[in-house]
């Protein structure tokens, strides 16, 4: 089993995401550690405890982490997830408590004490517990299996300002920071995310599992795909976050390129953004691989057979 962290805002796609993990014999979820992004903090680790809740996992430990970014004022996504960031359905206040450490001890005590190289952190809100974890402690850096994380965008450019991506726009600071770590790196930007649209089918499919998980994420579904109709004119929801769950999966159905990508965080325009050197005209040295592409249907096919296992 691979051990992993997942870094998060829920949301309701980061919501799936973390269902698919707790789905998949294939992981040890270490733990899930709130950070502000969509909502803020006071809202995502509770979102966050909801959902382990949901899926009967009151195992896996919640910490909450930064509530703000590292130099700049926090912005809120409730345009695209609601007030709670989890709108679209009314779960109960769960039982599961919040752990009385920070989302950054957690981090950096788990990289310290599990075995060089045996953790992967997947971050799928705004980078600002693992920047603060990897300044705190750089010692870790280098213990890092790897970093899978949704963020970013270059041919699909942004969806918070023209250029930039929500959780790359959030803590640019932190971004350019983690991409300049030296830890191994892969990227799921909107690029790839953007092909990760749910049909009016899949959600069906869910609606009709037996059991809470399939209903709720179908009804999120439903609310969380407004925002792209309206704004792209997009069929269906774009899953972004459970395609960094997705790629450790079955990393097959990307396609990407190991290439530089730099943060901008000094643009007049263009803070936030990933500028990506698709075609390696810059010289710098690679230090992330960029997916471009993912094969939908069999994306949709994993996601299904994975969280039809959900109660
Ligand atoms: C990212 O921003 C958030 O709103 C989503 O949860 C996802 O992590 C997409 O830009
Ligand atoms: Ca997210």
């Amino acid at each position: 089993t691979q051990k992993i962290i997942i870094d998060t805002d829920p949301g309701q796609d980061d919501a799936v995401a973390i269902l698919l993990a707790l789905a998949s014999p294939e992981f040890e979820v270490m733990g899930i550690t709130a950070v502000a992004g969509n909502v803020p903090l006071s809202l995502t680790e509770l979102n966050a405890r909801k959902i382990v809740e949901l899926a009967g996992r009151t195992d896996v430990p919640v910490f909450a982490g930064c509530d703000a970014p590292l130099a700049r004022k926090l912005v809120t996504a409730e345009h695209v997830h609601g007030k709670t960031g989890l709108d679209g359905v009314e779960l109960p206040q769960p039982s599961v408590p919040l752990q009385p450490i920070h989302a950054v001890d957690f981090i950096i005590d788990t990289l310290r004490e599990q075995p060089s190289g045996s953790v992967t952190l997947v971050p799928i809100g705004p980078l600002t517990n693992i920047a603060t974890a990897f300044r705190r402690a750089p010692d870790i850096i280098g213990r890092v299996a790897r970093i899978v994380l949704m963020g970013g965008a270059y041919f699909e450019v942004g969806n918070i300002t023209p250029a930039a991506e929500f959780n790359i726009y959030v803590d640019p600071e932190a971004a350019a920071e983690v991409f300049a770590s030296g830890a191994p790196l892969v990227v799921l930007p909107l690029d790839a995310t953007h092909e990760a649209l749910t049909s009016r089918d899949w959600v069906q499919t869910m609606r009709a599992l037996p059991g809470g998980c399939g209903p709720a994420i179908a009804s999120w579904t439903d609310f969380f795909e407004r925002f792209d109709k309206e704004k792209y004119g997009n069929q269906g929801a774009p899953l972004h976050d459970p395609c960094t769950i997705a790629w450790l999966l079955q990393p097959d159905l990307f396609e990407g390129r190991d290439i530089n990508v730099e943060i901008e965080t000094e643009g007049r325009f263009t803070t936030g953004m990933t500028v990506a050197d698709w075609w390696r005209v810059s010289g710098r040295p690679a230090n992330a691989l960029f997916l471009r592409h993912v094969n939908r249907d069999a994306l949709f096919d994993l996601l299904t057979t994975r969280l039809a296992r959900l109660p």
